[in-house]
């Protein structure tokens, strides 16, 4: 399967049962890789013929004949590594910056689980995380959905270090209308609600609701692949544990959960930027004007200037394509810097 991340294209395949990540570009001829084959423990280009290992050592060039050695430089470059997990292929092309996130729920019985479609926006993946870690916008960016019944004043709240990221915990009462006991009589309609936001670099994100009073617990994971400047895509995985198992209504919150993403989207693409504004000194950068509801943001703003400024001191100069985290700014422009 052909993929492209940050800028660059690789292929995704399956040899002997181990996800495997190579640049997408045969050593002899460039050809995609992806447009070749998979045969056991080797991808077969489908120009000439040559054979790839996970390594990226190629085993075989037909045209040279049986047996014979293949050129030194004849290698496919394999990336810092690949894996499967929580549902997904993860691509680390460099040493990762942090682990995998954690997705607690996944392995607990008692939650039911379901992917939405996997969307592709043009909106950068820096702005799609600031946004998902935004609890401010949610009244107004959501009115015809989710925002109705939130409060728009933000309770002051901390972001705490973690995994080279962080973990933001805030507590509300919002209209919990989807709880059966507000029908029955049995509990009010504004209850309490505990939002744990998880924040991993460069873009994982996990916000687990719990409403404190009707007991039921609603996670979101919330993964992007920034394909390139232009385009992201957005993975997106429910799951809850107030749904007992009913596939029907497991549907319906996903198809719920789009209209909530599209919300987000044509806001988000709306956006005047070309990057999300990093500037660690600051905070933010000086075009946006901040308020204490920002932490969350704020914290992502100074992660990913780290991360960035630590990928430059890996990437003396530029690597053909473009830096592989940050792409320069010119000289005169502003003080963006895309993640
Ligand atoms: S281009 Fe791949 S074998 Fe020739
Ligand atoms: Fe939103």
């Amino acid at each position: 399967m052909a993929v492209r991340l940050l800028g660059e294209p690789w292929v995704i395949a399956r040899l002997d049962d181990k996800i495997v990540a190579l640049a997408d570009r045969c050593p002899h001829r460039l050809a995609p890789l992806s447009a070749g084959r998979v045969d056991g423990p080797e991808l077969v280009c489908g120009y000439h013929g040559w054979r790839f290992v996970a390594s990226g050592e190629c085993t075989a060039v037909p045209a040279l004949g049986p047996g014979a050695p293949a050129p030194k430089r004849a290698r496919a470059k394999p990336a810092w590594g690949a894996t499967e997990r929580h549902g997904m292929v993860w691509l680390a092309p460099e040493e990762p910056f942090a682990d995998i996130i954690d997705l607690p729920e996944a392995d607990d019985p008692a939650f039911d689980s379901i992917w939405l479609d996997v969307v592709r926006t043009s909106a950068c993946a820096g702005l799609l995380a600031d946004n998902f870690l935004d609890t401010a916008h949610l009244p107004f960016v959501h009115a015809a959905t989710i925002g109705a019944g939130e409060d728009t004043v933000v309770p002051p709240y901390r972001a705490t270090p973690e995994g080279n990221g962080f973990r933001v915990r805030i507590e509300q009462e919002v209209a919990n209308p989807e709880d059966p006991g507000v029908a029955a009589g049995l509990r009010p309609l504004v209850q309490r609600r505990r939002s744990t936001y998880v924040y991993r670099p460069p873009f994982q994100l996990r916000l687990a609701l719990e409403y404190l009073d009707a007991g039921t617990h609603n996670t979101i994971l919330f993964c992007l692949q920034p394909e390139d400047a232009g385009s992201t895509r957005i993975y997106t995985r429910l799951l809850r544990d107030d749904l007992g198992g009913d596939a029907g209504r497991l549907r319906d919150a996903a198809r719920f959960e789009l209209d909530i993403l599209n919300e987000d989207l044509a806001l988000q693409e709306m956006l005047p930027l070309d990057g999300l504004p990093l500037a660690p000194e600051a905070g933010a950068g000086p075009e946006e004007v901040s308020i204490r509801a920002d932490a969350a943001g704020l914290a992502l703003r100074r992660v990913l200037s780290v991360l960035v400024r630590r990928a430059r001191r890996n990437t003396p100069s530029d690597p053909p394509g473009g830096v592989r985290y940050a792409r320069r700014t010119p000289a005169d422009s502003r003080p963006l810097t895309r993640p």
